[in-house]
């Protein structure tokens, strides 16, 4: 290929690259719209269920020959958005695509905070195939120096390490944690370290991506939730920066054997960020559904709405918020829901 051939196609690429972060945007927004409509109604099932058929239409509109990698579940249990669904018209870049068209759907059930509509797209092959298990996870923004991840150590030792990369003391460090029974241990660890600790519901991907924005006060996020989201998280780390660790958690054979499934032979192995979601040409964009530490959830008013969404790339390492005034009477798909 000549030198000029090759300059005009990575040019391409590039224009391209750009205009799917803004273009990805909109399919946020349209799971968020549809599932804000069920914001407090109790169906969590019905609030996931129209998010999944917006957020499906609006990937089907992209001009990319996309493959869904990290999606609703394998192709026998979920009918839309399965892992290996295609979508997109088929015609432009081959992309992979991580997504969780109701991230915290507990969460909007009851109307609680820090619900999102989540999409991540990379090159093909970027993201880890991370089956439907739990994950160990452990995440900090950036400007720590990553090797103070430690899944294994106690976790006041992290936090000490923490506390002298930030130059401060561990009394000032706020960690975040998932509040499940599993987590005993590390909320004493952390307890007993001197630090502080946010309990959060549900929704693990905004908490990982809270580590890297000062204003939320995270220092740290830690503890086990999906790996799924596992994924999701680091690919929004890649964007904005920040480090993560992650192992994989099985409670039984069929765990294992879908992880072997989708090419997981050490079972034992400590992803990086890195490993989650590989490169520079990764794209992150949520958009709240209900408030959060991160983003305004839909705000929906006679006749229409608005949406607070985030989008990153890490090539550039841009952050946009994107704030839209929606008319819902010109959205007929809307209507319907
Ligand atoms: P859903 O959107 O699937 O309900 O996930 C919400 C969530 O809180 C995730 O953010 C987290 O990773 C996972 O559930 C934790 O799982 P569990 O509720 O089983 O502890």
């Amino acid at each position: 290929m000549s030198t000029e051939k090759a300059k005009t196609m990575s040019e391409e690429q590039a224009f391209m690259d750009r205009n799917l972060a803004l273009e990805v945007v909109r399919v946020t927004e349209a799971a968020a719209l549809a599932a804000s409509k069920l914001v407090g109604r109790g169906d969590k099932v019905a609030a996931d269920q129209v998010a999944v058929d917006a957020m499906r239409d609006a990937l089907n509109s992209l001009h990319i020959k996309g493959r869904i990698v990290i999606g609703e579940g394998e192709r026998d249990e979920a009918p839309m958005l399965y892992i290996g669904e295609e979508v997109g018209d088929g015609k432009g870049p081959e992309i992979d695509i991580a997504l969780d068209p109701l991230e915290g759907t507990d969460i909007t059930a009851r109307g609680g905070n820090n619900a999102l509509a989540v999409v991540a797209m990379t090159d093909k092959g970027g993201f880890l195939n991370a089956p439907d298990t739990y994950m160990e996870k452990i995440a900090v923004g950036p400007g720590i120096d990553p090797n103070i991840l430690d899944l294994d150590a106690p976790i006041g030792d992290v936090l000490a390490k923490l506390a002298k990369e930030k130059g401060g003391s561990v009394n000032d460090l706020n960690v975040c944690v998932l509040d499940r029974p599993r987590h005993d241990d590390i909320i004493q660890g952390v307890r007993e370290a001197g630090a502080r600790i946010s309990l959060i519901g549900d929704g693990d991907v905004s908490a990982v991506i809270a580590t890297a924005e000062p204003d939320t006060g995270i220092d740290l996020y830690v503890g086990t939730g999906g790996a799924p989201e596992g994924v999701l998280g680091a690919a929004a780390l890649q964007c904005i920066g920040g480090s993560m660790l992650g192992r994989l958690v099985f409670r039984n054979d069929t765990e294992i054997a879908r992880a072997e499934k989708w090419g997981i032979s050490d079972l034992k192995a400590i992803y990086t960020t890195d490993d989650l979601a590989k490169g520079d040409n990764v794209m992150f964009a949520a958009t709240g559904v209900t408030d959060g530490t991160m983003l305004r959830g839909v705000r929906r008013y006679p006749g229409g709405a608005k949406t607070s969404t985030i989008v990153m790339r890490s090539k550039s390492g841009t952050v946009r918020r994107v704030e839209a005034t929606h008319n819902l009477e010109r959205k007929d798909w809307l209507k319907s829901i």
